[in-house]
């Protein structure tokens, strides 16, 4: 298993991981977006043997303390071997790196998998959005303080 930063050879693969992880009340991101973020915002791709298996899109804003996990996904085949504990491990370590005090991210109040592989991670619940999601759904607000 490798993390590397994705460029623009890895759009086909983003988007193709990106089809099966999110539905239209996910925020699923179009090869445009992936495009935008490649320029402007750290993404780290996962490969397996090295085939696209994961990636994670950070946000940074410089007046915010925290980095932000903005999505994270892992193709279907991928899944339950790490991946996605690889990505966040890779996030924490790049966050440490431009000297944040910790990692925050929205997920899904439903999504369990997700939540669980975050608590493990080390993420609080902190609070609740209402109605956060285009089906109504809420999202919790999750971090983590190094
Ligand atoms: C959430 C998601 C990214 C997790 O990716 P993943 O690669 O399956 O994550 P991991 O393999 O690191 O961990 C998942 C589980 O597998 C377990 N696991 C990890 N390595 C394992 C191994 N070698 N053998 C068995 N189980 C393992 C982990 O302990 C974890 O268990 P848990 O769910 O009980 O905590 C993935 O399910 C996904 O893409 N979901 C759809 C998109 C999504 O919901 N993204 C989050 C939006 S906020």
């Amino acid at each position: 298993m490798r993390i590397e930063t994705a460029d623009k050879n890895d759009l086909d693969a983003l988007c193709a991981i990106e089809a099966e992880a999110f539905d239209e009340n996910s925020f699923a991101l179009s090869q445009q977006n992936f495009l935008y973020h490649i320029k402007k915002n750290p993404i780290f791709i996962c490969k397996i043997n090295g085939t696209a298996a994961g990636y994670i899109l950070l946000l940074q804003h410089k007046k915010s303390a925290n980095l932000r996990i903005y999505s994270i996904a892992v193709k279907k085949e991928f899944r339950s071997h790490g991946a996605g504990l690889a990505l966040l491990e890779k996030s924490f370590a790049y966050a440490k790196s431009i000297g944040k005090k910790g990692i925050k991210l929205e997920v899904n109040i439903f999504n369990t998998r997700a939540i669980n592989l975050y608590e493990k991670s080390g993420f609080i619940k902190k609070g609740i959005i209402p109605n956060y999601y285009p089906d109504d759904a809420p999202a919790a607000i999750m971090e983590k303080i190094f």
